[in-house]
């Protein structure tokens, strides 16, 4: 199953629902192999603290060669990515879409599940995860310009479906950054009456613990002082998510 976690609004939450999903999944005996298509290189960062081996990093992709993924732990291996990635941003090149697709195809079923980590723009990086991925889950923070935000992600995604490339939506995931619980729930509202099923039932709870699991490099349920409702929630969402990609979409 391969999933790309994209939406091209910053700090919605994309970096920690793949790294949550990740763990999730590994946790549950899947071999996950975790892809950094950012150049920022936050879930690089988050996966691995120590020297990044240049076999491992995605850029290599976009230089026509194979990548060897890093082991960096049990179930989990990851094609990393560091701000170098961004030289192959302007090289618009019909075969530079493509070229994730082209290596992860060489993979076989090495991987139970692939994630893809997109940056927060419809450029080259995010294009090249649409293109390889089945799926793609698109968290939100619930805010109102939220609601207007995925329009161009969805845009994008029917011109690939045209051409006969690219990933259905799976689902939206809301991420409840905001502390006043009345204006969440009138935006909740307001997503579910624009997204209806698309919907995952689980939305993430706002705790400052899941910053700290990212810099940790361990999931927010594995924490000393675990918050049970945000990794619950995780939890459950990486179970929905899971179950939704593997019942061939919602209903
Ligand atoms: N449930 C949450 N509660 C509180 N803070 C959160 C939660 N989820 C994410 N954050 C924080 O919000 C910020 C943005 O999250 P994240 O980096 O995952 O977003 P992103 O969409 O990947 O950002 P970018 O577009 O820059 O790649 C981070 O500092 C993260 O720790
Ligand atoms: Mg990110």
């Amino acid at each position: 199953m391969k999933l790309a976690v994209a939406n091209q609004k910053g700090g919605v939450g994309k970096t920690t629902l793949a790294f949550h999903l990740i763990h999730a999944w590994a946790e549950e005996g899947r071999r996950v192999l975790a892809v950094d298509m950012d150049p920022q290189g936050d879930l690089t960062g988050s996966l691995w603290s120590g020297d990044l081996p240049q076999s491992a990093l995605v850029a290599r992709v976009f230089e026509g060669k194979g990548i060897t993924p890093l082991e960096v732990e049990e179930g989990i291996a990851l094609v990393a990515a560091e701000i170098s990635l961004s030289v192959h941003e302007k090289d618009l090149s019909l075969k530079n879409y493509f070229r994730l697709k082209t290596w992860l195809d060489t993979l076989g079923n090495r991987f139970d599940a692939v994630v893809v980590d997109c940056p927060p723009s419809l450029g080259l990086f995010t294009i090249n995860a649409l293109v390889a991925a089945q799926w793609v889950v698109a968290p939100v923070d619930v805010s109102l310009y939220s609601v207007r935000a995925l329009g161009d992600l969805l845009g994008s995604l029917e011109e690939l479906r045209e051409i006969g490339e690219g990933a259905k939506l799976l689902g939206v995931a809301p991420f409840a950054f905001a502390a006043r619980q009345r204006a969440t729930r009138a935006v909740q509202e307001l997503l579910e009456e624009e997204y209806g099923d698309l919907l995952f039932s689980w939305v993430i709870p706002s705790s400052a613990r899941v910053r700290e699991a990212l810099i940790l490099g361990r999931p927010v349920w594995k924490l000393k002082r675990d918050e049970q409702a945000v990794g619950e929630s995780f939890r459950r969402l990486a179970l929905e998510i899971w179950n939704r990609a593997c019942g061939g979409g919602r209903g």
